[in-house]
């Protein structure tokens, strides 16, 4: 079994590595890449995949998890 990851990029998307399968609310499948790259922005004018707006937008998120 694959070892899916998803890593939150600072400032930028989610990433998501090592096999996922993306649907949309309708269970139809997006065409996805080895890595998806999710808009956690909301500028992306093609949600839900980011698309690089995030470097123009004020958009800053640099969470850490606790250990
Ligand atoms: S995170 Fe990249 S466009 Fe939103």
């Amino acid at each position: 079994m694959a070892d899916t990851t998803i890593t939150i990029r600072d400032n930028g998307p989610y990433v998501i590595r090592g096999g996922a399968t993306l649907t949309d609310a309708d269970g139809k499948p997006y065409e996805t890449q080895d890595a998806i790259f999710l808009c956690r922005c909301g500028a992306s004018a093609k949600k839900p995949f980011c698309d690089g707006t995030h470097k123009t937008t004020e958009f800053q998120s640099a969470p850490r998890a606790e250990s």
